[in-house]
């Protein structure tokens, strides 16, 4: 299991601080949420922080945007030092377009369904993704709690990308995850893992990183 932990969560005053701090505690990814009060309620930071702050950082840069047309921003996220980026089914007519453009400009390449989106719209998209991210809220805010039907819908997806012969996809798992659903969400299926306020919350960071790893081996 891979830990992504949310910035929307950190302190917004002391981004420079906390990337170097999660690389020192053993992280490895980092998931910035790219919100543009029109996708959804809520308004974040965008492609010009994230780039102002990519020389503070190796980590690798899960960039999840909750916008609309992200299309029309795919290479400004590619120079801001994106390394994966992720948009929601939702939010571009052209959905395939949108993926073989990202991986075209050298990022891995992310689909993201709300909660209520059927995994059907992968059909036929399934060989433009690097990554599937299942949410587990309703995006727009940290902090609200996790949707039970998320641990079905992540194994039938598993099996999904399997049976088409992509076991190589990763599924991650955004909005609500905490210790005690991680290991249920791993057996489901699920490679990587948001989180926000269960791990902002709890410091040390390396503790926090432990505690999770220790709940995705549980049996
Ligand atoms: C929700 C965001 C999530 C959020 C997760 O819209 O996409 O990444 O920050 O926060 P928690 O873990 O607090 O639910
Ligand atoms: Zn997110």
């Amino acid at each position: 299991m891979i830990l992504s932990p949310s910035l929307l969560s950190a302190d917004c005053g002391k981004l420079a601080e906390t990337l170097k701090a999660l690389e020192a505690a053993g992280v490895e990814w980092v998931h910035w949420d790219v919100m543009d009060g029109h996708f959804v309620p809520n308004m974040t930071f965008g492609q010009h922080v994230i780039k102002g702050l990519r020389p503070a950082s190796g980590l690798f840069f899960d960039v999840h945007l909750m916008i609309e047309q992200p299309e029309r921003y795919l290479a400004d996220f590619k120079d801001a030092g994106a390394d994966m980026l992720v948009v929601h089914a939702e939010s571009t007519v052209h959905l395939q377009r949108t993926l073989a453009e990202i991986r075209r400009l050298g990022m891995k390449s992310g689909v993201a369904l709300n909660p209520s989106t059927p995994l059907s719209v992968l059909d036929y998209v399934l060989d433009d993704v690097d990554m599937v991210l299942i949410m587990s809220v309703n995006p727009g805010f940290g902090g609200q709690k996790f949707l039970p039907a998320t641990f079905r819908k992540v194994s039938e997806l598993r099996a999904k990308l399997n049976a088409a012969g992509r076991s190589d996809c990763l599924i991650q798992v955004d909005g609500g995850v905490n210790v005690d659903n991680t290991g249920e969400l791993v057996r489901a299926g699920a490679d990587v893992l948001v989180s926000g306020s269960a791990f902002f919350g709890f410091p040390p960071f390396n503790e926090r990183l432990a505690a999770f790893n220790a709940a995705a081996e549980q049996k």
